[in-house]
């Protein structure tokens, strides 16, 4: 059997990692500025999350949702205290879309309506929901192309307020800091109006924290920078580390039923367990203080190379966009093969940076030099 061709590859073969570097299979060392796709919050097999993870194995790996999980009620409770959300409630599942699908759905029915508000440029993952808010027609299959959505300009409040005043919306979805959409943030103005908007007609506000969040920015949430508190906040990627773990914090206006929601493998004993020691180094590491740091350290670094092939710098922690006069790939490419550097990408001339939290001010300062020598290439 072969493997369905979705992704186009680069051809290395990663098989070790360790903090911010990861190790081809010939044994090639590279810096990491991706972390897998702004995953690994903690770095790479870090030795306090293997311990854990492991000894979580040795004793169980997965039961049902039908048993008490008080590794589910510990997690609940420390996100809330990490996150400054203890009033909330946690429900787990395994991914990204899977957060933002039953964020979606929480709010139809509070709401009774089916229409969603959301940002130009905004990914929000490839399931039905999911995909349909998200503003890419070429992922969006005819069978998820519902017409339930609207797409509205990023920090231009004024469309905004005139759909919510028609009525009939079911809920309003924003990343804070759009990833795929090129590291465009939303301004306090903009987030402030917008959530006031939707007390006032009785939207609920779901801020979409799977990239942004979870430390990334430099506070625990990016929303976090606006003076915004969402209704529905939804959180995947870093929670774990790179077990695969999605998460809905929900506000206490939501009043659970029975069977409303669920999952059989959301919020197992072994992602449990791999998110508890993922948020035991955050804590005691102190990884988004880090990210604030070194993302500015960074920036500045950045800003300081003073090339004239790089048009902006923007960003917040360690979620970074530089924006090139040129595609991407040109530098993209290079800096893997010949300076051994991962870095993510966005549109068609942006370089987005995701990488572990851990990252140090020594590494920033070799990723920086890598960036200064490298040459960009024709595909
Ligand atoms: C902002 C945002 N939302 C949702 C998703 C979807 O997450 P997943 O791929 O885990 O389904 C992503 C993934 O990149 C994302 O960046």
């Amino acid at each position: 059997m072969k493997l369905f061709d979705v992704y186009p590859l680069f051809d290395v073969n990663i098989v070790k990692g360790q903090g911010c570097k990861v190790w081809d299979d010939k044994g090639q060392e590279y810096l990491d500025l991706y972390g897998g796709h702004a995953v690994i919050s903690i770095g790479h097999s870090h030795p306090h999350y293997i311990e854990k993870v492991t000894a979580q194995l040795q004793q169980i790996g997965f039961y049902s949702n039908s048993v008490v999980n008080k590794l589910q009620a510990e997690l609940a409770e420390r996100l809330g205290k990490a996150s400054g959300y203890d009033d909330y409630q946690l429900f787990l599942i395994n991914s990204g879309a899977e957060a933002n699908e039953n964020a979606l759905k929480l709010a139809s029915w509070k709401t009774g309506n089916v229409r969603v508000l959301s940002c130009e440029g905004a990914f929000h993952g490839r399931t039905s929901l999911a995909v349909e808010v998200t503003h890419n027609r070429k992922i969006v299959a005819p069978i998820n192309d519902n017409h339930h959505v609207r797409f509205l300009p990023l920090n231009d409040l004024e469309p905004w307020i005139r759909e919510l005043s028609r009525g009939g919306i079911a809920a309003v979805i924003l990343e804070c800091i759009q990833g795929v959409g090129g590291v465009q943030m939303a301004t306090p103005e903009f987030a402030q109006k917008l959530a006031y908007a939707c007390k006032r007609y009785g939207v609920p506000l779901i801020a979409d924290e799977i990239q942004c969040g979870y430390g990334r920015s430099g506070k625990f949430f990016a929303h976090q920078w606006l003076g915004i508190r969402p209704d529905i906040i939804t959180m995947a990627k870093g929670i774990a580390n790179g077990f695969p773990m999605g998460a809905v914090l929900i506000s206490p206006d939501f009043k659970p039923e029975y069977g409303q929601l669920g999952t059989t493998f959301g919020g197992n004993h072994l992602g449990c367990a791999a998110a508890l020691a993922t948020l035991d180094v955050m804590e005691g590491e102190g990884l988004v203080e880090n990210a604030r740091q070194v993302g500015e350290y960074l920036m500045e670094g950045i800003r300081n190379i003073g090339s004239s092939h790089i048009k902006d710098v923007r960003g917040r922690g360690l979620m970074i966009g530089i924006e090139l006069d040129m595609p991407h790939k040109m530098v993209r490419k290079p800096l893997i093969r010949h300076e051994h550097c991962f870095t993510g990408a966005a549109g068609q001339n942006i370089l987005r940076l995701l990488p572990p939290l851990c990252l140090t001010k020594a590494e920033a300062d070799d990723f920086i030099e890598r960036l200064i020598r490298v040459q960009p290439e024709e595909d």
